[in-house]
């Protein structure tokens, strides 16, 4: 069984001085909180595909991600606990032979089997996943490759398709009293967070997503667009993304973006991640400073999830 998640999770006060002068505030939602196998951004999206999962009669489930995929472990723990089997296709067929690295250790302890493929099969695969949802919705049929695992829920790379992007929406339904001055804040890797976060704004509050990607402009408001019309058979006009803080690339993290992590968990006392979260309040200090924002603007951040343990 999985542990029971935190719902709704806490939302917390954290103006401070270069947010006061600004006449902003900001207010963390702590999705970090969430759920410690699953957690943030990750139960969100997994949680309406899961039960469609159990709903539908699978037994497995199959998805795809890196060698340090925060997204494999929480499928695999998640998978592990309903019962279902997992299969994770990671990309880089070295690994196979290697040591597993402590995220690859950990999927496998919770029972996904792991497949490796080249960067070209990787590619492949993905994409016919990705064709797959387009084509079906989020029926998941196994497609290409996969056959060989025989049936299965196809879970496109990082959890983002639909159902990822209605369990998403449940965020902004957890805070009250949201209205015109209000932006709701995420990090963005693929998109599905903020699709979800946009799609469940009342009228008059804005999204704003912060790409952790460097060149995803006009691909990822693409992938937002195309989510948005799988979910909702719409699109909405409440949302941006900032393509200006992405820190030199994924997974990149600056000397200044490192600085200004240690600096802001001495001082708020929340242990930050460093690939999508820090990088979120980084840029919204940054914009906050220059302006960007309205006075009385009132800015919440989600804390999509927590630091890796190693
Ligand atoms: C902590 C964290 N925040 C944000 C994201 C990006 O979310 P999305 O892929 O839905 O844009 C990820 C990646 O999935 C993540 O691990």
């Amino acid at each position: 069984m999985l542990e029971p998640a935190l719902l709704p999770t806490p939302l917390v006060d954290c103006t401070d001085e270069t947010f006061a002068r600004a006449g902003v505030e900001l207010r963390l939602k702590r999705d970090d909180l969430l759920h410690p196998s699953v957690p943030g951004n990750k139960w969100r999206k997994l949680g309406p595909n899961l039960s469609a999962a159990v709903a539908q009669g699978h037994t497995r489930l199959l998805t795809f991600g890196g060698a340090y995929s925060t997204h494999l472990r929480a499928v695999a723990a998640a998978a592990g606990a309903l019962g279902l089997e997992s299969v994770g296709l990671v990309r880089g067929e070295e690994l196979a032979d290697r040591p597993r690295n402590w995220s690859l250790r950990a999927a496998e302890r919770a029972g996904m089997r792991l497949e490796f493929l080249t960067r070209t099969e990787y590619r492949e695969a993905t994409g016919r996943a990705e064709d797959g949802i387009d084509a079906d919705a989020d029926a998941g049929t196994a497609v290409g490759p996969h056959r060989r695992w025989g049936p299965c829920l196809v879970l496109p790379e990082g959890g983002s398709n639909a159902l990822a992007v209605t369990g998403a929406a449940a965020i902004p339904a957890e805070l009250p009293d949201l209205g015109g001055h209000d932006v709701l804040c995420c990090p963005v890797g693929t998109g599905g967070t903020l699709a979800g976060i946009a799609a469940g704004l009342p009228p008059g509050a804005r999204a704003l997503g912060v790409a952790v990607l460097r060149g995803g402009e006009s691909y990822l408001e693409g992938e937002v667009t195309r989510l948005h019309r799988a979910a909702y058979g719409r699109e909405f006009g409440n949302w941006r993304i900032d393509h200006a803080h992405h820190g030199g690339g994924y997974g990149k993290v600056p000397a200044e973006l490192a600085v200004f992590a240690e600096r802001f968990e001495r001082r708020h006392g929340i242990p930050l991640e460093r690939r999508y979260v820090a990088k979120l309040l980084a840029a919204l200090t940054d914009l906050a400073a220059a302006g960007a924002f309205p006075r009385g603007t009132r800015l919440t951040a989600v804390v999509t999830g927590l630091p890796d343990p190693e």
